[in-house]
């Protein structure tokens, strides 16, 4: 069975290297000519630790290549996988579709045998139906199978989400179509991952509500955290009593900063416009996101507290920027909103990030990126911890505070307060 993975953005690609690394003979097409070309040269176009080493080792091997030839793709394949984006649309909130069915129109004229065409995009309910009929305008129905099969990967954990995932959801009522897939995930169904074969529209809707729920597990104990810290009491001790009930789980109860990402916030605002549409009002996923971008707000009124409301002049460091750790991403990080809103009231910002540079600050004023930990805190007034990388987590403070102290305010809670406070730092974290 040949594979071929349309679009080489961080979907396709990991999951196209993963296949291939499953021992399959996988194709990955891109329209993008220097990121097809970057490819073929071992070069990876995003971070994503581990996938560099698994690219170049399944590419060496011949199982993995990389073309900007869709339909020759296509034609050499029997499983088609969609992988291209579903930006939220520039007016209004819902997924703009344009990407995937301008793919399906070239699948359409490009079927020469029997070919099972998967979106792993994430996409709105009944995206499937339509797919079917734009391919079904040339073909009979007898020569393709459209399935569902989302992807639950997060960005910098994605090689072991995919090797070790909870569940793999495949929707479609073909049995054919679902013979095949069980058979090409059963690697990871032996090694325990769940296999649901459900209708193609479930499939669609499970990815959706995953993600808006853990969106809104993100948000609920966010403003538990904001109880907390009028109440004296330490967020984690509510985290961990929850999470002890096995009905809530214990994981994505971290409190931290306005959630971020690729996915979220896109996801939260599709899957309420796609209910509009159906009449459907999803009102506690609305006051997820309503919550969600007032946070960033919340925070830069505690950093104006810890600052006694004197932020001109002040400097102030960010430790990473990105909307999480791993990953060099920026879309929806909070940072966007923070540091342009300081910047803005005159504070003087460095910041240092592991993935580098971000042109996103490159036009602010007062705004520079330093490229170690030490240049961005020395000098500091009050230093921000963003996100969680490791290379965070054992920072010399005391030997940094020699010449000058700084306050901290760690929004990703990884430190113990009363340790940093004896070393004679004042120190605030997030619902503590
Ligand atoms: C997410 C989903 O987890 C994944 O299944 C889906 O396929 C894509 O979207 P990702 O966006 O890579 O993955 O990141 P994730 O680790 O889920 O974090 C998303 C946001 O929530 C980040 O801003 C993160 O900092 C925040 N978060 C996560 C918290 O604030 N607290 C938590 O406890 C967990």
């Amino acid at each position: 069975m040949k594979i071929c993975m349309i679009g080489t953005g961080y979907v396709g690609l990991v999951s196209g290297v993963c296949f291939s690394d499953l021992g399959n003979d996988v194709i990955c097409v891109d329209k993008n000519k220097d990121k097809i070309n970057l490819l073929k040269e071992g070069k990876i176009p995003i971070y994503e630790p581990g996938l560099s080493e698994l690219v170049t080792k399944n590419f060496k091997n011949k199982r993995l290549s990389f073309s900007t030839d869709l339909k020759k793709s296509i034609k050499d394949s029997d499983i088609i996988f969609i992988c291209v984006g579903t930006p939220t649309k520039k007016v209004g909130s819902s997924a703009d579709l344009s990407q995937i069915y301008n793919v399906a129109k070239k699948i359409s004229s490009s079927i020469n045998r029997f070919k099972i065409i998967i979106t792993k995009s994430t996409v709105p309910v009944t995206t499937g139906d339509e797919i079917e009929k734009i391919i079904s305008k040339k073909n009979s129905k007898k020569k393709f199978s459209v399935v569902s099969n989302p992807e639950f990967l997060r960005e910098g954990e994605a090689i072991r989400d995919f090797i070790y995932p909870d569940r793999i959801v495949v929707g479609t009522n073909d049995k054919k179509s679902n013979r095949i897939l069980k058979n090409l995930y059963n690697p990871l169904i032996s090694k325990g991952a769940q296999y649901l074969n459900t209708s193609r529209r479930a499939a669609e809707l499970i990815k959706y509500a995953s993600n808006a729920f853990l969106a809104t597990k993100i948000t609920f104990v966010n403003e538990i955290a904001n109880l907390c810290e009028k109440t004296g009491i330490n967020v984690e001790d509510i985290s961990i009593g929850m999470g002890l009930d096995k009905r809530i789980g214990g994981r994505f109860l971290r409190a931290g900063p306005a959630y971020g990402g690729s996915c979220f916030p896109k996801d939260t605002k599709a899957i309420t416009t796609t209910a509009d549409k159906f009449k459907t009002n999803l009102s506690v996923i609305k006051s997820v996101i309503k919550s969600n971008e007032k946070r960033s707000n919340l925070l830069l009124d505690r950093v104006s507290k810890i600052l006694n409301k004197k932020i001109k002049d002040k400097r102030i460091t960010f430790l990473g920027v990105t909307f999480k750790a791993n990953t060099d991403d920026m879309r929806d990080s909070s940072s966007l909103k923070m540091i342009p809103a300081l910047s803005k009231k005159g504070a003087i910002i460095k910041y240092y990030d592991p993935t580098g540079l971000k042109k996103e600050f490159s036009k602010l004023k007062n705004v520079f990126h330093v490229d170690s930990i030490k240049k961005s805190i020395e000098g500091s007034d009050l230093v921000i911890i963003h996100t969680e990388w490791n290379d965070f987590k054992s920072i010399n403070f005391k030997n940094l505070a020699k010449k000058k102290k700084f306050i901290i305010y760690d929004m990703r809670n990884i430190y113990s307060s009363s340790k940093i406070k004896s070393q004679g730092l004042k120190y605030y974290s997030v619902g503590r």
